[in-house]
């Protein structure tokens, strides 16, 4: 490996030397060599300021009414004729036919291909691209478009800014098995390495997408492999879908990067971008934290009895507060003579009132903070 590393650096000087193109040719990888943060030396846009993936703050997401629910055109619609599906060295691609696409954008978009991310398991976290404020998923499928109102095909309109519109779906693990997961899974062991092809049935692209299409998140970025154009419109959706700890764990571990005739086999894993400066970038939400989520008659009665508990809770404090106050008064008082009993009694008196004053104020702020302000989290 060393060598040929050596050997494609070497190559890469030349190809420096002589003329730009060579690009296309350099086997970039995650790690290593030609790995994540050498790309920009050799594909420049991969230093670019409006890269991908991102982290998504969903404090710092603006609510965009004008975001509605996108259509799948035709993803449910797969005929008979097979997909193919093939191991380019980076991850596992399924060919996807053009009369699939998307409405609900600017333009009509027409898919072109899906293919997965994913990490190695074990103790580290990670595998998906995106993260939703600092959280990682543990793969992430992307469902990959071109504007084909625009331009004439993936080629011309992946260099443009408004080319492509990419989905973005998180994959997290969960007890139960994704069925529609083994449309793809099953077949990985067609094509363990690297430009292996194989034909499997058409199913329904749809079965793969959440269920929930109308809350997502929207920003401008860009391919997330080399040459990492920044054409890319991004859908990343808000709910995300379940596959078993055992699907996850075939996807991980059956591919892998290296050819078949090559005697040195690499595992394909952690074939996942880290996220990238989100810059002057905003990303949009299409729905509001306030209003779109709706609390549950459950939810509201908890928040109810617990203000009502808060409530109580502060009376008896405050009522023990005032009662140990004129009982230290009165211990006060008892020594000292009596002329001056009426102007000393005056003083506790005021106080008590000053202090129930000040028990009050944080009692109604404690109230105003126990509203039932969504938090971010409650949205994963
Ligand atoms: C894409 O369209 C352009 C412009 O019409 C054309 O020159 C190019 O050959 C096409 N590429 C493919 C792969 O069809
Ligand atoms: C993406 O960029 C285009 C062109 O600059 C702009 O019109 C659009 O509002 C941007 N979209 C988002 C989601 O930022």
């Amino acid at each position: 490996m060393d060598c040929l590393g050596l050997f494609i650096l070497l190559m890469l000087q030349c190809f420096q030397w002589t003329t730009a193109p060579a690009a296309e040719e350099v086997s970039w990888t995650y790690t290593g060599l030609v790995g994540q943060s050498e790309w920009s030396q050799y594909f420049p846009d991969c230093g670019g300021t409006s890269q991908s993936p991102v982290d998504v703050v969903t404090t710092q997401t603006k609510y965009d009414p004008s975001l509605i629910p996108l259509t799948p055109l035709g993803y449910s619609q797969h005929g008979n004729k097979p997909f193919t599906m093939y191991n380019n060295g980076h991850t596992a691609v399924i060919e996807l036919p053009d009369w699939m696409g998307l409405g609900g954008l600017p333009w009509l978009f027409t898919a072109v291909q899906m293919h997965l991310h994913w990490g190695s398991g074990g103790p580290s976290p990670g595998g998906g691209e995106h993260t939703i404020n600092g959280l990682s998923a543990d793969a992430e499928l992307h469902v990959v478009h071109y504007n084909s109102e625009l331009y004439p095909n993936m080629s011309t309109a992946m260099t443009q800014s408004d080319g492509l519109a990419v989905l973005g779906v998180l994959i997290v693990t969960a007890e139960e098995t994704n069925p529609a997961f083994n449309n793809i899974l099953n077949y990985l062991s067609r094509i363990r390495h690297a430009d292996q092809k194989v034909s499997i049935p058409a199913f329904d692209i749809q079965s793969l997408l959440p269920k929930d299409l109308g809350r997502y998140y929207r920003y401008n970025g860009s391919l997330t492999t080399p040459p990492c154009y920044q054409s890319v419109m991004w859908t990343l959706f808000n709910e995300r879908i379940q596959i078993s700890k055992a699907q996850l764990l075939k996807m991980e571990t059956i591919l892998y990067s290296s050819k078949a005739n090559d005697p040195d086999r690499m595992l394909l894993q952690d074939n996942y971008r880290a996220t990238q400066p989100i810059n002057h970038r905003v990303a949009f939400a299409s729905f509001s934290a306030e209003s779109g989520k709706a609390l549950s008659s459950g939810e509201v009665t908890a928040v109810v009895i617990g203000v009502m508990c808060g409530c109580v809770g502060l009376a008896v404090i405050i009522r023990f507060i005032v009662k140990t106050i004129r009982s230290t008064s009165s211990w006060d008082v008892l020594p000292s003579n009596r002329p001056a009993h009426m102007s000393r009694m005056k003083e506790p008196e005021k106080e008590k009132e000053k202090k129930q004053d000040m028990a009050l104020n944080p009692t109604s702020e404690a109230e105003t903070k126990e509203e039932p302000s969504p938090s971010p989290h409650t949205e994963l």
